[in-house]
């Protein structure tokens, strides 16, 4: 990713992480990981870090990985006293069953091959370690727009630009198929109405545009629209977020 793809998703990522709700979705990933104190946690894409941050709090031996330097230098300056280790979530520079937790927040979509990475977050946890990914199924934004077509043609083509857009309603599978035990799978709801989603749908837009999935012209009436929502207080989006466990048997 070049640096201004990284910051612009810096940019997207803290809005979703300051909107309603956020904090107890993080804080549910944690107590699904069931980590004892001082267990390493491994927290991999782990972005600006703040989840490496809030289980460091709570006492968990946490380390961060990130496939991205400008990340791990961002995670490392806002939160000076986590771990943070540039790596790859294929290839984790960990040994055979040293892990007693593994977490992937909106990261499996990001990948070509969630199962190669599955497989390798088996091969770091120990026994009876816990697994616990989250994210957002790409092909699932509920939007309200004036052009539900256009909305329907931006949400479409944007999962088209996603590796894996589908990783979310597979976790289920996935995790079965890498041979995790005890899968559970939850789905929570995120409702944005506020002015401060607007970066993440004009993001949407932007992305088909330069894509060539959506003339200059569509993009820019259907984000004038989105505006004029956010002014009116009329902006509705809605992003089921999808969380799966498993235990390594
Ligand atoms: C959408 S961000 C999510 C960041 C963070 N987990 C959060 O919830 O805010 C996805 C992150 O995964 C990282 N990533 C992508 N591919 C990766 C890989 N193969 N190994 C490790 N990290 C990866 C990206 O650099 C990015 O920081």
């Amino acid at each position: 990713m070049s640096n201004e793809a990284v910051e612009a998703l810096i940019r997207q990522l803290d809005v979703v992480d300051d909107s309603p709700g956020a904090a107890a979705l993080r804080a549910r990933s944690y107590e699904l990981l069931h980590a004892a104190q001082g267990a390493l946690v491994v927290d991999v894409g782990c972005g600006a870090g703040r989840a490496v941050a809030e289980l460091t709090e709570q006492g968990a031996g946490v380390i961060g990985i990130d496939i991205s330097d400008q990340m791990i230098a961002l995670a490392r300056e806002r939160w000076p006293r986590g771990e943070f280790r540039a790596g790859d979530a294929n290839a984790l520079a960990f040994g055979d069953g040293q892990a007693a937790g593994y977490r992937a927040d909106k990261v499996i979509h990001t990948l070509a091959d969630p199962g190669r990475a599955l497989a390798e977050a088996r091969r770091v946890l120990a026994q009876a370690g816990r697994i616990v990914l989250c994210g957002q199924d790409w092909d699932t934004f509920v939007i309200d727009s004036s052009d539900p077509e256009l909305t329907r043609t931006i949400v479409r083509k944007r999962a088209d630009q996603v590796a894996s857009p589908r990783a979310a309603r597979q976790y289920r599978s996935l995790l079965l198929d890498a041979g995790f035990r005890d899968v559970t799978v939850e789905v929570h709801t995120g409702v944005f109405t506020g002015a401060s989603f607007l970066p993440v749908l004009t993001r949407l837009a932007e992305a088909c545009c330069e894509q060539g999935a959506v003339k200059l012209a569509q993009a820019d009436a259907w984000i004038a629209d989105q505006r004029q929502r956010a002014r009116a207080d009329r902006l509705f989006a809605a992003v089921p977020i999808f969380m799966a466990a498993g235990t390594n048997p």
